[in-house]
């Protein structure tokens, strides 16, 4: 559901919200130079500079909630990273963040990379740990709680099958190609579904639900819990309908997750539980993908970028194409 509902942030009001854009363009720029270079590491790293840089031409006091890994495992964008040209002085932003979604697809030239940040109050976006989320999504048009975590694939295959009106081997699922997935790709398959197999990328995945030129209806599957709040900010601005929960593979995990403040280890979250209030959520592309066009060059000193840029208050999106020279 779109929560036309929600009110506008006067806080991020004060944010251009375009300026959002300059970020993730800077990062894809910049991680445009590694593709096909076979060095994720590489292209990683010089987005996140890039990003790093740009958000401190951006006149607020932000902070990243998620990021890069913690303080001890990143040089920059790490959680709790002050970043923005204003601290204490401009508006109090929460950031989550990912300069490069997709380091193996830019390594490997494959498609769906992409730069993307979310943006919202403080204390407005869920602060989780870099484990694993199960995840399920929808786009929108459903009735509200036609997914359900609790319940099986297939019973949520149906589910989604009956409310769109067709039936299950008419639905068309998109999952990370996994080994631990081969059970849920089996059930898929066993009930007739089309399933559209991605090497990476789910926030491009679960975005894709929300897209009817993609054909896929439901994301289903593990991911990164980073990955799942990103893709849950753009979800609350484009409306559909997110399911996460969390996965703790040892007590390490256990116990970062309590760390940032996660009490219930079970809980079942929904759009409102990762990103609530006004958000906004922007990408750009680094190469092509469903969502977006990657970076191009074009002959002479010219390339071109491909964004979105987009506001849960008001449910707009905006297209926003560069053409930029090179630097
Ligand atoms: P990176 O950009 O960090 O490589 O993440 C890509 C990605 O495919 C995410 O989209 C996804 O959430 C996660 O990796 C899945 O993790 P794994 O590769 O361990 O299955």
């Amino acid at each position: 559901m779109n929560d036309r509902a929600v009110s506008a942030s006067h806080v991020l009001d004060r944010v251009l919200v375009l300026e959002m854009v300059r970020v993730t363009e800077a990062a894809a720029i910049a991680a445009s130079k590694l593709i096909g270079r076979g060095d994720e590491k590489a292209a990683d790293a010089a987005a996140v500079a890039a990003m790093r840089r740009a958000f401190d031409e951006l006149a607020i006091d932000g902070t990243v909630v998620i990021g890069e890994g913690e303080r001890d495992e990143a040089p920059m964008l790490f959680i709790g990273e002050k970043v923005g040209g204003a601290p204490g002085k401009g508006p109090k932003i929460d950031i989550a963040l990912d300069p490069l979604e997709g380091t193996t697809i830019t390594a490997k030239a494959g498609p769906n990379a992409l730069a993307v940040l979310a943006a919202a109050e403080e204390g407005c976006l869920l602060n989780a740990p870099d484990v694993y989320m199960e995840k399920l999504a929808v786009g929108p048009g459903y009735p509200e709680g036609v997914i359900d975590l609790a319940k099986s694939a297939t019973d949520n295959v149906k589910a989604v099958a009956a409310a769109k009106g067709v039936a299950p081997n008419e639905i068309i699922v998109c999952v990370l190609e996994r080994p631990r997935h081969s059970a849920l790709i089996a059930e898929l398959r066993a009930l007739g579904c089309g399933v559209v197999l991605i090497g990476d990328g789910d926030v491009a995945g679960v975005i894709a639900t929300t897209d009817p030129n993609t054909t896929i209806d439901i994301y289903m599957g593990s991911g990164g819990a980073p990955e799942g709040v990103l893709a849950a900010a753009a979800l609350r601005c484009v409306g559909g309908q997110f399911n996460g929960k969390l996965i703790f593979r040892n007590d390490d995990e256990r116990l970062r997750a309590r760390k940032w403040g996660i009490e219930d280890l079970d809980r079942i979250y929904k759009l409102e539980d990762l990103a609530k209030g006004d958000c906004i959520f922007a990408a750009t592309g680094v190469t092509d993908g469903s969502l977006l066009e990657g970076v191009k060059y074009l002959k002479g000193d010219r390339m071109t970028t491909e964004s979105v840029v987009m506001r849960a208050s008001s449910g707009t999106i905006r297209w926003v194409k560069g053409d930029h020279r090179v630097g």
